[in-house]
């Protein structure tokens, strides 16, 4: 089952966060990652997973890392912690939505199928608090081994394309998932 990396980055310096928030709101970008992952599985770090209003994300199994041990979710039928070397054998299709330290991890050791990379043209949030949090090593990982599937589409100052590893087999079912919740706005 194809595995795909969902992100949204700042353009040039590959920002996804300052601390634990998104600095910037892009309404419609939100929308496009609800309409990738709804019904989905996700793989998240603790700290992406702890940004999610109440811990959660309805209507979606959620994967969690974390080396906290005994780590309570917030709802046990549906959200569950995996050892890192299981990611692997999770045999559906899996959205891996960060934070960097899971894109790196997963861009490194997993090689995801797919990469739904949105690029944010604008400013970034001032006042926030907390470092930034940059994913350029998974960036220049997708530049050498991956190539792009589909043009840019851009909308609201967000540019997406889907990128699919060199010489990898595509899923088309999971590329026309993918379109179709780029596109379909
Ligand atoms: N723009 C976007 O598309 C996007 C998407 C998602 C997240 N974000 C942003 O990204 C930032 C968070 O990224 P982050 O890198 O700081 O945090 P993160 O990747 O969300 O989570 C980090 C945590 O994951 C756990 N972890 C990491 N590697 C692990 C491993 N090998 N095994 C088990 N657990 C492991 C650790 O938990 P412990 O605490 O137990 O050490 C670590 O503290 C936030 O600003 C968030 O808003 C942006």
């Amino acid at each position: 089952m194809s595995k795909i990396a969902v992100w949204c980055r700042h353009k040039e310096d590959n920002i996804i966060g300052i601390g634990p928030n998104i600095p910037w709101h892009v309404s419609s970008d939100f929308k496009r990652f609800q309409r990738l992952t709804k019904h989905k599985a996700l793989l998240v770090g603790q700290t992406t997973y702890e940004s999610f209003p109440n811990r959660t994300l309805p209507n979606r199994k959620i994967y969690i890392l974390t080396f906290e041990q005994d780590y309570q979710v917030s709802d046990p039928d549906n959200h569950f912690v995996i050892p890192l070397e299981t990611v692997k054998d999770i045999n559906e299709e899996l959205y891996i939505s960060g934070g960097a330290s899971i894109y790196k991890l997963m861009m490194e050791k997993l090689m995801p199928d797919f990469i739904v990379d949105s690029v944010y043209m604008g400013d970034l949030q001032e006042g926030l608090t907390g470092n930034p949090v940059s994913i350029t090593p998974s960036v220049t990982i997708m530049e050498q081994a991956y190539e792009k599937i589909s043009d840019a589409f851009l909308l609201d100052n967000v540019e997406t394309t889907i990128w699919a590893k060199k010489g990898g087999t595509l899923d088309e079912t999971t590329l026309a998932h993918l379109k179709n919740a780029i596109y379909n706005y």
